[in-house]
């Protein structure tokens, strides 16, 4: 209907004005009283008004989509720094998957040797009891010491250590000394072999460096109290002697042979020879 007027006025727009202006007196008094279009504001007036709101809409709806453009725009940046921390956390969590994979295996490595701890001592029931200790192994202090009765160079002997889940035996104190010593005579009274040669390799050796001897975590005996466990031989010759009597390349690993009544048990011999081995491990439960 609007703009059904709007056309009407811009059509014929001659007829109003001109009838306005050029009518004779006459006529426009009698059109005051019979014609419908007089007494009401100009056709034209209609037509600016009308494009005026239409202006006012044309910028109402530019704020709006402005507005809205704006907002989106917000939201893209918000989107994109929000993508920007999920990348980051899915770096970061890929390398903590990666270092878990790590860790599994490490420790699915470890769990056999921790099996022997838990033994299935009741196979009906599955019932497992925990030990400190696994199976075989001497509590003592706070650690597990595993006495051999194979035989094996020193090399072997720290490599099998090692499998089992522990080292060749450090030995740190008076009381650890005097346990080892006295086990080692006790287990070579029951075997009663006296005359045997009966020694245990200890995890000591100077085979990197003549004379500086290292324990096998890489801890120097040098200047260290324990340096008083080494042996006085029968003709009275102080241990270590790297006698090269037997092996040329002399005497560089440290042995332990168990005495009556005496903490200085150790002697050097030739790393190739064969003796049994203490292995030592910390105690799961204290
Ligand atoms: C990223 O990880 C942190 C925790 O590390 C969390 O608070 C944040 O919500 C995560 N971000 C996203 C986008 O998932
Ligand atoms: C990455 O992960 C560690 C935990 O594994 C967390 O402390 C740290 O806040 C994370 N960093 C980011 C940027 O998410
Ligand atoms: C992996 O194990 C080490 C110790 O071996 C530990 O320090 C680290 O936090 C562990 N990493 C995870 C992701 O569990
Ligand atoms: C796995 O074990 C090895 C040696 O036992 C160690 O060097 C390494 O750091 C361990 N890795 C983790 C992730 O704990
Ligand atoms: C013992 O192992 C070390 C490496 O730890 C090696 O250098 C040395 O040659 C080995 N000795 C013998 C007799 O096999
Ligand atoms: C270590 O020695 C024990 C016997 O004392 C043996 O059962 C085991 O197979 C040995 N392990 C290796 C890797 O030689
Ligand atoms: C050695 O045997 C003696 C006498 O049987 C005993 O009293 C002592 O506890 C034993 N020592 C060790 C470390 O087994």
């Amino acid at each position: 209907m609007e703009m059904d007027s709007i056309y009407m006025g811009l059509q014929k727009p001659s007829e109003d004005v001109y009838s306005t202006v050029n009518q004779p007196q006459g006529k426009r008094a009698g059109a005051e009283q019979g014609d419908p279009t007089a007494g009401k504001a100009p056709p034209y007036r209609w037509a600016a008004l009308v494009l005026a709101g239409l202006c006012a809409l044309s910028v109402a709806a530019i704020i709006f989509l402005a507005v809205y453009i704006l907002s989106f725009q917000t939201k893209s940046l918000e989107l994109q720094s929000q993508y920007s921390e999920l990348e980051r956390n899915y770096t970061n969590i890929s390398a903590t998957v990666f270092t878990l994979e790590k860790n599994y295996s490490n420790i699915s490595a470890k769990y056999s040797a921790l099996d022997q701890y838990c033994p299935v001592t009741d196979t009906s029931s599955k019932e497992q009891v925990c030990k400190a200790c696994p199976q075989n192994w001497e509590l003592f202090n706070g650690k597990c010491y595993y006495f051999s009765t194979d035989r094996m160079n020193w090399n072997s002997s720290r490599d099998n250590c090692t499998s089992l889940g522990g080292h060749l035996v450090i030995i740190e104190s008076d009381g650890e000394q005097g346990f080892l010593s006295d086990k080692a005579w006790n287990i070579t009274q029951e075997a009663n072999i006296i005359n045997e040669e009966k020694s245990y390799w200890i995890g000591l050796t100077d085979a990197v460096t003549e004379g500086t001897w290292l324990w096998v975590d890489g801890t120097p005996l040098i200047g260290n109290d324990q340096a008083k466990f080494w042996a006085t031989r029968s003709d009275g010759g102080k241990e270590p002697d790297d006698y090269k009597g037997e092996d040329p390349s002399g005497e560089d690993c440290a042995q332990l042979e168990p005495k009556s009544n005496s903490q200085k048990t150790w002697f050097d011999a030739s790393c190739t020879k064969q003796y049994e081995r203490i292995c030592e491990t910390k105690a799961v439960i204290a």
